[in-house]
């Protein structure tokens, strides 16, 4: 079977400077893989450019064997791929509950002034997607309300919306404090688990990547430098130096 994602010579630079330096990169359905890197090596440039968010100088991204490079966010979504940010995108003065259903209706093109939100989208799935993050004793409650962690999980609950067959995560767990950090993260992966989505996440954590990863990819300036099983990853002597900060 092809791959689900796949990118050919992707090259991009900013005033110079290249963040993405010729990747040629392929994830393959069921895969959970973990993106690691030093801050500005181009982890959510890379993200940015497979979501349509930014336009490679020259490459391809394919997602479900199409060509999607030129496609806008918005399309690419709607074939599967969906992503959560580094800054969770919720829609603070709703309700946990409406985010889900604004989410949902998106999905379906449904949203407009004058048919009523709840009646455009599925409330079983809504309120099943609230119970598979734990949200659902939160539902009425103002976005805004909520402490990060829980943020982080209304913005994969929203992304779970869209039905992806893909999901990536920006630093799922940045702004968490550490002992909540495994919690959320065990959470994520079984509701990606149970709704059969292919995961990629970015993570500073390596206690987070060694648990929930199948497989990682490290970042170096633009490039990937190394991408494998967790263990020849993570005892990669450049990966050691250059991006855990050993010495
Ligand atoms: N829109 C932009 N315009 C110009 N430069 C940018 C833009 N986005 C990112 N950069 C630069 O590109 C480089 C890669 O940034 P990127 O955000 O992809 O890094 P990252 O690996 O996600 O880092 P972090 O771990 O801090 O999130 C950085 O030097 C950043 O300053
Ligand atoms: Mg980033």
């Amino acid at each position: 079977m092809s791959a689900l994602l796949q990118t050919q010579g992707l090259q991009l630079a900013f005033g110079g400077v290249v963040v993405a330096d010729n990747i040629d990169f392929e994830l393959q359905r069921g895969e959970r893989l973990a993106v690691i890197g030093q801050n500005g090596a181009g982890k959510t440039t890379f993200i940015n450019i497979c979501t349509g968010f930014i336009k490679p100088t020259s490459g391809r991204v394919l997602f479900d064997g199409q060509d999607i490079t030129q496609r806008e966010p918005r399309h690419i979504v709607r074939l599967g791929l969906a992503r959560s940010f580094q800054l969770p995108q919720l829609f603070l003065d709703h309700t946990v509950r409406q985010c889900l259903e604004i989410a949902a209706a998106g999905r379906q093109g449904h949203l407009s002034f004058w048919t009523p939100l709840a009646d455009a989208v599925d409330a079983r799935e809504v309120e099943d997607t609230l119970s598979l993050v734990g949200l659902r004793e939160r539902a009425s409650v103002p976005a805004m309300s909520l402490p990060e962690g829980q943020r982080k999980l209304l913005d994969v609950a929203m992304a779970l919306m869209l039905r992806p067959q893909l999901m990536i995560m920006d630093e799922p767990t940045s702004g968490v404090a550490s002992e909540d950090k495994m919690v959320l993260m065990d959470t994520v992966m079984q509701a990606m688990r149970e709704r059969q989505v292919t995961a990629w996440f970015v993570e500073h954590d390596i206690d987070i990547v060694n648990r929930y990863a199948t497989r990682v990819a490290a970042w170096i300036a633009g490039r990937i430098a190394a991408d494998g099983s967790p263990e020849e990853v993570l005892s990669n002597p450049q990966v050691r130096r250059e991006v855990l900060g050993d010495h």
